[in-house]
């Protein structure tokens, strides 16, 4: 721990500097090279912000594209000359705007990571998400949770599940809201069905087999380890598929013969879900992955299915035969993070303990840039988490 996240603070008492990774524009690549260990100005909150002060930050895959700085430089998404990554955190409320009154110092919080202006008829009867000026914080904005404390609007505070640690608190809140709302509210899944999962054992992956559980949905996982596999049975999967026993991925400049080789693949890809399924195709896929795995999943998708789809690990180009989507009239949904009603409505389900979190590796504060590295090479299973305020693994819990 850093020395200055090790000195004693007092709720509502702000240091006039605090310990921060920071992106600049003038080192965008890799990770390891692009987040420094800088000391900034601590930020003070506006009229409905919030300060807290962050115990755990989640690990997410918006950390290595900021760092990166692709597909697109996040400094041309908001307009501070740094950027602070960091979209999940547990922690406590350690100052509060003139305008904030649902919360208190020395509440204990989880932040989910959407932003919206909170006047406009879309946040007020529509939907935050359709806000034109609707941003993920820490991604879209800075001021996120890697750091000693973390500027927010107070709709993004959660109360923190009383039964988890700082780490596991810290860990599911983009995943698992952005899988509610792709499962439960755009694809409307039902009892019975059939969820084709890519990225099973993943950050994303993990929550949607969770839900897909807690709805009687059959997921099946698709993983490319026998690790894996053995998590996303763990977390109710009826069935996984190792990926790296299919040759699924079109090739640049692919050949006429290569083309015939791929579809093949696609059609004994289909052939082992309906093995696992008895017989039936996927009433729902769940996308992020993009480039590598679309024109599969329009493929294995049934007829009148669906596929969700919030990202592209991959590559957002996506090429696909059409003919199978008109022809089975199937659907393709766009999804992105929840709204704040989800969040809550889906937060609920943790403190039931009807969800799990899904806590990989953990990391002291100073080990942000190399777990960003490790999420770029795909090394990591469930979420990395990082402890910054928390003294130790395991702390955070409360009785009852
Ligand atoms: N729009 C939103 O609100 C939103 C929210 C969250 C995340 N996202 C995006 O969704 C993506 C996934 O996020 P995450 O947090 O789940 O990341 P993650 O923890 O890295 O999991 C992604 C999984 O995808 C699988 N994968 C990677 N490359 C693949 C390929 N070429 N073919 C098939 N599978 C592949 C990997 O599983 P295996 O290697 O085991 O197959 C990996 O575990 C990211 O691009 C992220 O930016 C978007």
């Amino acid at each position: 721990m850093t020395a200055a996240l090790a000195e004693p603070l007092t709720v509502g008492t702000l240091p006039p500097t605090m310990p921060a990774f920071v992106i600049r524009p003038e080192r965008e690549g890799e990770p390891e090279r692009a987040m420094h260990l800088e000391e900034v100005a601590t930020p003070e909150p506006g009229p409905d912000e919030v300060i807290v002060r962050v115990m755990a930050a989640g690990v997410n895959y918006n950390g290595v594209w900021a760092a990166l700085g692709q597909p697109v430089s996040v400094f041309k998404l908001h307009r501070e000359p740094f950027h602070i990554a960091g979209s999940d955190a547990s922690g406590v409320v350690w100052a509060v705007g003139a305008n904030v009154h649902r919360w208190h110092l020395g509440d204990e919080v989880v932040v989910h990571c959407n932003q919206s202006c909170g006047e406009c008829p879309e946040c007020n009867g529509l939907d935050p998400m359709a806000c034109s000026e609707q941003k993920i914080w820490g991604y879209e904005t800075s001021w996120g949770s890697f750091a000693q404390f973390c500027r927010v609007q107070s709709q993004q505070l959660l109360p923190k599940p009383r039964h988890l640690t700082w780490e596991e608190a810290a860990s599911y809140g983009l995943v698992y809201f952005t899988a509610y709302r792709m499962l439960v509210d755009r694809a409307r899944i039902r009892a019975g069905q059939n969820v084709l999962v890519w990225g099973g054992g993943g950050g994303l992956g993990s929550m949607a087999v969770q839900i897909c559980r807690l709805f009687s949905a059959n997921a099946i996982a698709v993983v490319s380890s026998d690790e894996k596999a053995a998590l996303t049975r763990a977390l109710g999967a009826s069935a996984a598929i190792n990926r790296s026993e299919f040759d699924l991925v079109k090739r640049d400049g692919e050949s006429a013969e290569q083309a015939r080789h791929r579809v093949g693949e696609m059609r004994r890809f289909g052939k082992r879900i309906r093995e696992l399924t008895g017989g039936r195709d996927v009433d729902i896929v769940f996308e992020h992955v993009g480039s590598a795995t679309f024109p599969t999943s329009v493929f294995v998708c049934s007829r009148f299915g669906l596929v969700v789809i919030c990202g592209a690990t991959a590559g957002y180009n996506l090429e696909f035969d059409v003919r199978y989507l008109w022809m089975r009239q199937k659907s393709i949904i766009g999804s992105h993070f929840a709204n704040a009603y989800e969040c809550h409505q889906a937060n609920e389900l943790i403190v039931q303990r009807k969800i799990q979190p899904v806590v990989g590796d953990v990391f002291p504060f100073e080990a942000v840039p190399q777990a960003h590295q490790v999420m770029r090479h795909n090394q990591h299973a469930g979420k990395m988490v990082i402890l910054v305020g928390a003294p130790r693994r395991g702390a955070g819990v409360h009785a009852g």
